[in-house]
């Protein structure tokens, strides 16, 4: 690997820390009294007189999570506007207009005066997550080796956790600024991962397959050159070749992705981020202050608490981005998901026992409630090394370069879908499930557990133009593609023929 390309990665990665700030920033903000007593007085009223008796039942109001959620229903559907950019104008250019936009979204939310405003920033943070999570797993995975795609491609998770981390103490610092305007202070300040994230844009390169794609095949050959540092380069070179011309005979992808033959990989697109948000994991990144509350901590000590869950998060990434090249993708989704099915259930017990199905409040003593929080930490952290990078880092490789910013695109909308729901629903459902809600994700664990065990094939060390090969061996998905589908790969053939 040269240092160019690890540049440009880590460069690329920081589109990451817009959506990383934004899940981290919203909870805490939508929990500050200035800011609900300003857009929304009937919520911040109702707060202060419910002293409901049920524990499960303490924080319920549609109004505030849908102001949430507004983003996510932006970034869901700019992703598919995103799509073709990417595709006819290359990922940079997508980069560039995510965190434009992003950065225009925190001025308005920074500065706004009315909900009006609000929510208009809001759905141009939305826009702005859309293309930058449309485009930079795609091209992280497009610019790596091979051999590092995994560590590569990571970057843009630890970017995420690194920016929900920054927003949780962004939030607890702002909390306490006198005259109640902090939460200016915390959606203004989305401007610096906007800035950074678009002059990262500017400076960087275009991948060698979006070039050629494009029809810039000197160019393309260069880049690929430089990218690795060698000019030994003719494999790839001609893998990327075919890959473009199969391109070029596909008009347009939208259609294309539903032919038989792409069935494996638009089964993943839809079912990974599915799969992700069902670990539950955003029920901590959105609440984790709210869920201690809940279950009896002070103020000072939900939010220290929410604070060390995020430092938990950035940590356990770096075991991905350790081993994700040498175990591959299916040992680490195999062992997270048993680790995060232990920790639900043990989490669901231990709340259970506690508040049994009333809801009464009941005292938890100091002991009880660490033993709680440190079950949470071990459910974050096998998310962290699992699902959390895993779920961006497959789609964003399984697809083969026709159909590549089409199927990304999916996976964005199908992320942010269920992102959206959980959001909307969790507070509803924690009232109604009780603390059934932790075996309830517990069992989606281990359906998806089974799904990575029988249906993902590995792809871990595979040249991105040649997954195709990973596909076509598989005992099941191998059916859906034929002998003629392959254009890809002719000395990999040759290598495993001879
Ligand atoms: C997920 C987010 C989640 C975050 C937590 C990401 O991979 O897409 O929904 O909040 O990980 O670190």
């Amino acid at each position: 690997m040269t240092s160019f390309v690890l540049l440009a990665c880590i460069m690329a990665s920081s589109g990451g820390l817009i959506f990383g700030y934004d899940i981290g920033i919203s909870g805490g903000v939508t929990s500050m009294d200035s800011f609900l007593e300003k857009f929304f007085p009937s919520v911040y009223a109702q707060q202060q007189a419910d002293s409901s008796a049920s524990q499960y039942c303490k924080f319920d109001s549609e109004l505030l999570t849908l102001f949430t959620s507004s983003l996510y229903v932006a970034a869901l559907l700019s992703s598919f506007a995103a799509s073709r950019v990417t595709r006819v104008s290359g990922r940079k250019l997508s980069m560039l207009i995510g965190g434009m936009t992003f950065l225009a979204g925190s001025a308005i939310n920074g500065a706004a005066v009315n909900v009006f405003m609000l929510i208009l920033g809001r759905v141009l943070l939305g826009i702005g997550i859309g293309f930058a999570n449309q485009s930079v797993p795609v091209y992280l995975s497009e610019m790596a080796p091979a051999k590092m795609r995994g560590t590569l491609n990571i970057g843009f998770q630890l970017m995420i956790t690194v920016g929900i981390f920054a927003a949780n103490l962004i939030n607890y610092g702002t909390a306490s600024i006198k005259g109640g305007w902090g939460w200016r202070v915390s959606l203004g300040l989305a401007a610096v991962p906007a800035i950074i994230m678009s002059v990262g844009a500017l400076v960087l390169p275009d991948t060698p397959n979006s070039l050629l794609e494009r029809g810039f095949a000197e160019e393309a050959k260069k880049m690929l050159q430089k990218i690795r540092g060698t000019d030994d380069i003719q494999e790839e070179y001609d893998d990327l070749i075919a890959a473009s011309e199969e391109a070029k005979t596909v008009k347009s992808p939208w259609s294309n992705i539903l032919q038989n033959k792409y069935r494996p990989q638009l089964i993943m697109a839809i079912l990974i981020p599915f799969f992700q948000q069902l670990t539950g994991i955003n029920v901590i990144m959105f609440y984790a202050p709210v869920l201690f509350k809940t279950i009896g901590f002070g103020g000072e000590a939900s939010l220290a608490s929410a604070v060390i869950t995020g430092i938990v998060n950035v940590f356990a990434t770096f075991v991905s981005i350790a081993t994700v090249d040498r175990l591959g993708r299916r040992a680490l989704f195999l062992q997270g998901g048993a680790q995060m099915l232990i920790s639900q259930v043990v989490v669901g017990t231990l709340i259970g026992l506690k508040f049994g199905t009333s809801g009464e409040a009941t005292e938890l003593s100091k002991g009880y409630a660490s033993i709680i929080v440190l079950f949470i930490c071990v459910y974050v952290a096998a998310f962290a090394w699992s699902w959390g990078p895993l779920g961006w880092l497959v789609p964003s490789e399984i697809f083969p370069l026709e159909i590549r910013s089409a199927g990304q695109s999916i996976t964005v909308s199908v992320n942010m879908f269920f992102t959206f729901i959980i959001a909307q629903v969790f507070l509803l459902a924690l009232c109604h499930m009780k603390f059934g809600l932790f075996y309830f994700f517990g069992g989606w664990v281990v359906i998806m557990t089974a799904f990575i065990y029988f249906f993902l094939p590995e792809t871990k060390n595979v040249p991105i133009e040649e997954i195709i090969l990973v596909w076509k061996q598989h005992w099941f998905w191998g059916k859906f593609i034929a002998d003629e589908d392959i254009h890809v790969g002719e000395h990999a053939f040759k290598n495993t023929s001879a």
